[in-house]
């Protein structure tokens, strides 16, 4: 690679280049400014859900689905209609770390808080159009405050720096004295010539700049020299054979570095970072694992490597990551790079997602998705042939390859660009790998390890009042550190015998405590028991903010605030599980991370989640719900500990009792416990035991595509047939011999060669009347899918429920009651949950009898006559009994209804007696099922009818909120109550959060961090960026010559 940069051509930059001048914006209206009146994310549902909606985060589930996301904003569209039909060419443009020896009460004082030229007149119209009238509605705080800015004077320094101007033409100037008008009308003509795309982009660069008014003119000049780099970078791509260095930066331009420096505080790559982006496999492209300790800054090496292939190779990336949260996460924190250095950063999570991709012929698009969107929008581009265009695809936590159906479809992803396209580069990283000979072996990858981390882990276990200390490294690997010296009144002793308060009272408030808790119900009771003991100095730091926090949650809850919290967070302190709402959970991670709140009682969905380091872990237990903690579990949990260029070390603490050492079980290899158990003063039963630990295996990664009876392999064979991968039997062999499962036979399915799991499957896949046999024009056998069989891979429905669905969706047909929404929720209820939630009969009767006789009627035709709902509230035995599914899924249905007639997540929780988080998730997960129900119906004909109302429903699901509200949640994480707060500052479409001024922002919207108000702003820029482009793209299809065009 070169790296010397000594090729590169520099030109001077003319469009694309970027100013620092304040406060400006071609999508702002000067109007708003000077007073001038003239200008202006199925069936793979089940695959996580089943197994642990109630014990873990919520967003960990996520199912399959499709969702245009240009239909989500009308406002746009309607303008672009209006543009394209009417308006024609006009050219309008730390205090006492203690605790008290007596329980008290927390009161004190908290009340809970294209085509490109000049004859297209519509590109630019539409920019112009926008600008006019999106515009028209800034709010009028932000005029206030530019107003404010004016007078003070803030834009005379800089005379480029000055607002714009009217002239009498009505076009509009910027910042310039008006003798400077003819220049100005010739930029404009040159505009009005460019395309949407360039226009918005340099309109969005330009906005960009806003927050920069006390800029220096040597940040100007250096920022200008890297605009020219990276300006000359782009040209000598677009000029050169993709694939070339763009320069210094590992083949990027050094503007990247500058952007990580900015961004992050990231000045320097550390030494492993540097020897892995410099490796031979890396250089040639080949496949690669990486493995390092959690915080070793794994992540930053993938962003390097996927700016290289977007910019240096000209060719998508998707990064694959396993929650919802991490793609929102990620996809705000990637969006100004993305806006700086002209890629798409696109979301696939949840309900949002292409399938396939807008095919973007200039800029190029990293697709973040979760592991289950990952694998629809991988089939989506194997279907349309394109899947060559992807030129990386990066997996976060590659460990999850070992993890239940989430780990076989992620399997069936890799394996798919594995055999269709042997030019795209795959790249997986993890913490916790062990058996990466396997993985190697798969991916056809090399493998780079370090034990690399930045801050020092020291981990220790407590048994009794003794703390050990751990030496993995050493024979003897536990050695006495200290005994816990701590005051406890006997009351104390008993309400906490593990001395959990002794053990957190040493580091909060100073430092931050995460308490990993094996359960929800007692991650809550920690929180509570440690507040009644801590010294009511506590309450005094932080105070105001922590006034703050509560208030913000108690919005989120549109007034309502969980207890518990209310108590807690007064101490700094709060509880993390799967049982809080997304805005909930948002809230107090930032409140953590700020240092507002100092400690978290968790469950282990934590560790994986969220990047929320911590001075000290406590593990309280060995036990995630009732079973022992697996190794990689606890590597997870006590790598939290220690925050990089925060604290110098890093500490964990296991709490093990007397008891948890009968209860290890063999299929647990623990070192660290095996050691210690050898060392103490064990029984020779004990010793043997730890013996037998110490031969076991470790945790290995394996492939789970033959778990529940092969339902992984029957759902991979059936794509690979419907995709057309595949066509023969042999074809299927081959295909699978090269997956995980072929590569673990041995260990996977030992009674079954590879050819007999083949055959089985398609036997099964026959039978259920997937895929058909037939014979091609050579007389040779081949594999066809029929209609069903491609409704049940398109939908990504799972094997189990796809001809039960057929069943409902059919018999629907036949009497689909629509004066209410019940019935067609009830269709999309996914069946997974059905068992994840038990009906409460008396809240179950007292729905019924406020329904409507129609309801009733279609109640009783499912298969839940009133009566039977009766019987059950009364404690009476039942004569005929009703199917318990459509029962129970009818229940949830009418969750479901609840929560959208009357959108208020704790008063549905309330009446069901249900978590908020676990109606949060059903929501989620209904629009997600809705949209895989959708395209299920969109490939069978005499489903047609449901295309319409579907596709509706799933609008209505994946938001549930005031309409008003849905264009401002499209942006990456924008919740509802933060949706609401812009909405009532005045910012009201995407237009108006992509053209919002950060610093404006965070002076009307309460409550918003400076960091978070440029991550809203530069998402919406991004979104909106999205959307244009892919309307251009749409014009260019429209515009655009048919190859096979009939010639005479
Ligand atoms: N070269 C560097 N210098 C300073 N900080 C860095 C560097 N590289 C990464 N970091 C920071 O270290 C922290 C941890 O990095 P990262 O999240 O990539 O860890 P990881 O290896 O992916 O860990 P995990 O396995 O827990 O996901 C982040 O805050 C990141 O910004
Ligand atoms: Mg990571």
């Amino acid at each position: 690679m070169n790296t010397d940069h000594q090729g590169i051509k520099v030109k001077r930059v003319t469009s694309r280049k970027r100013s620092r001048d304040g406060l400006r914006s071609h999508l702002t209206p000067a109007k708003k400014r000077t007073g001038s009146p003239e200008e202006p994310e199925g069936g793979h549902a089940v695959l996580m859900m089943e197994e642990k909606l109630e014990g873990d985060c919520s967003d960990q589930e996520d199912l399959f689905g499709d969702y245009d996301s240009i239909l989500g904003d009308r406002a746009f569209l309607a303008k672009l209609e209006e543009v394209e039909f009417g308006m024609g060419c006009d050219n309008r443009v730390a205090s006492d770390p203690g605790f008290d020896g007596a329980p008290h009460s927390p009161e004190d004082g908290y009340m809970a808080l294209r085509t490109g030229d000049s004859k297209d007149c519509s590109s630019a119209d539409v920019v112009s159009s926008l600008r006019d009238t999106f515009m028209d509605e800034l709010p009028s705080s932000q005029l206030a405050f530019q107003q404010e800015l004016l007078k003070k004077g803030a834009w005379s320094t800089n005379s480029s720096a000055s607002p714009q101007t009217g002239d009498a033409t009505g076009r509009t100037t910027r910042g310039r004295p008006t003798s400077r008008n003819r220049k100005d009308e010739r930029d404009a003509e040159a505009q009005a010539k460019s395309s949407v795309t360039d226009r918005l982009k340099s309109a969005m660069r330009e906005n960009a700049t806003v927050s920069s008014l006390g800029v220096s003119t040597s940040a100007a000049r250096k920022e200008a020299a890297l605009t020219k780099e990276i300006s000359a970078a782009m040209e000598a791509r677009e000029a050169g054979p993709a694939g070339i260095d763009l320069g210094p930066f590992y083949g990027l331009p050094s503007k990247v570095k500058e952007l990580i420096s900015k961004q992050r505080g990231i000045k320097d790559l550390y030494d492993w970072q540097k020897t892995c982006l410099t490796l031979e496999s890396v250089q040639q492209r080949r496949n690669l694992i990486y493995s390092l300790p959690t915080s070793g800054g794994k992540t930053l090496v993938a962003e390097i490597l996927i700016l290289r292939e977007l910019l240096c190779r000209s060719m998508n990336a998707l990064l694959i990551l396993p929650y919802i949260s991490l793609v929102q996460e990620k996809v705000r924190g990637l969006a100004s790079l993305g806006l700086e250095l002209d890629f798409l950063v696109e979301e696939y999570a949840g309900s949002k997602g292409r399938f396939p991709p807008v095919k973007r012929r200039k800029k190029k698009s990293l697709f973040v998705a979760t592991i289950e969107k990952g694998h629809s929008l991988v089939n989506s581009l194997v279907e349309a042939g394109r899947l060559q265009g992807l030129g990386l695809v990066v997996v976060d936590e590659l460990h999850m390859l070992g993890e239940g159906k989430r780990g076989a479809l992620l399997e069936m992803t890799l394996a798919k660009v594995l055999y269709v396209s042997s030019s795209t580069q795959i790249i997986g990283m993890s913490a916790t790998l062990s058996n990466t000979e396997d993985l190697q072996k798969f991916l056809k990858a090399d493998n780079f390890t370090s034990d690399f981390r930045p801050v020092q882990l020291m981990e220790y276990v407590k048994v009794r009042d003794t703390i050990y200390e751990i030496h993995p490294k050493e024979e003897e690997c536990f050695n006495f550190s200290r005994v816990l010296n701590f005051k406890y009144s006997s009351s104390m002793q008993k309400v906490d015998p593990d001395h959990i308060i002794a053990l957190v009272a040493e580091v909060i408030p100073a430092h931050s405590c995460l308490v990993f808790c094996p359960s929800k119900k007692n991650c809550e009771n920690v929180a509570d028991m440690i507040c009644k003991y801590l010294k009511k100095g506590f309450l005094k730091h932080r105070e105001e903010e922590k006034a703050r926090l509560l208030q913000e949650l108690r919005e989120s809850g549109a007034g309502a605030l969980c207890p518990v919290l209310c108590r807690t967070v007064p101490f700094g302190l709060a509880y993390h599980h799967g049982g809080l709402t997304g805005e909930e959970r948002r809230l107090l991670e930032e409140a953590y991370s700020a240092g507002t709140l100092c400690l978290l009682t968790c469950t282990s969905t934590l560790a994986a989640g969220i990047n929320l380091p911590a001075r000290r872990v406590i593990l309280r237990s060995p036990y995630v719900a009732t079973d022992f903690l697996k190794r990689s579990q606890y590597k997870q949990m006590v790598g939290r500990a220690g925050r990089a260029g925060i604290d110098s070390l890093g500490e964990s603490i296991l709490i093990l009792q007397e008891k948890d050492r009968l209860s290890v079980s063999p299929a647990v290899l623990w070192s660290h416990w095996v050691s210690f158990v050898s060392c103490s003063s064990a029984s020779p039963a004990l010793r043997s035991q730890a013996k037998q630990l110490l031969s076991s295996p470790l945790e290995s990664c394996y492939s789970h595509l033959m778990d529940a009876n092969g339902q992984g392999i029957h759902s991979l064979i059936l794509s690979l047939v419907g995709l057309k991968i595949t066509r023969t039997l042999e074809q299927i062999r081959d295909f699978v011999s090269g997956t995980l499962l072929g590569v673990q036979q041995s260990h996977s399915c030992q009674e079954k060669s590879l050819w007999e799991i083949v055959q089985d499957s398609v036997e099964f896949l026959r039978h259920k009347g997937l895929i058909s046999v037939s014979t091609d024009c050579e007389n040779n056998t081949v594999l066809l899918v029929t209609n069903l069989g491609r409704a049940t891979y398109k939908g990504s429905i799972d094997l189990t429920y796809c001809d039960v669905l057929y069943r409902d969706l059919s018999k629907g047909l036949d009497g689909l009651m629509l004066s209410s929404l019940l019935h067609l929720v009830y269709l999309v209820t996914p069946y997974d949950l059905v068992s994840q939630c038990k009906p409460d009969w008396m809240v179950y009767f007292r729905q019924l009898t406020s329904m409507t006789a129609t309801e009733l009627k279609m109640a009783s035709v499912l298969g839940v006559p009133e009566s039977f709902v009766a019987r059950k509230a009364a404690g009476q035995s039942v004569r005929k009994p009703a199917d318990p599914e459509v029962v129970g899924r009818l229940y949830l249905a009418l969750v479901l209804l609840s929560m959208l007639k009357e959108t208020d997540l704790w008063a549905v929780a309330d009446r069901f007696r249900l978590t908020r988080g676990f109606v949060q998730s059903l929501l989620s997960s209904a629009s997600a099922f809705c949209s895989c129900v959708l395209h299920f119906t969109e490939e069978l004909g005499e489903l047609w009818a449901y295309k319409a109302l579907l596709t509706e429903l799933m609008r209505r699901l994946t938001y549930c909120v005031k309409a008003e509200l849905i264009p401002l949640m499209e942006v990456a994480g924008v919740q509802e109550a933060r949706a609401k707060q812009l909405h009532g500052a005045g910012y009201k479409t995407l237009c108006h959060l992509a053209n919002a001024d950060p610093s404006l922002l965070v002076q009307t919207v309460p409550n918003l961090s400076k960091r978070q108000a440029n991550q809203i702003v530069a998402s919406a820029k991004m979104l909106l960026m999205e959307k244009a482009e892919s309307l251009q793209e749409e014009v260019n299809e429209l515009l655009s010559l048919p190859a096979d065009l009939p010639s005479s």
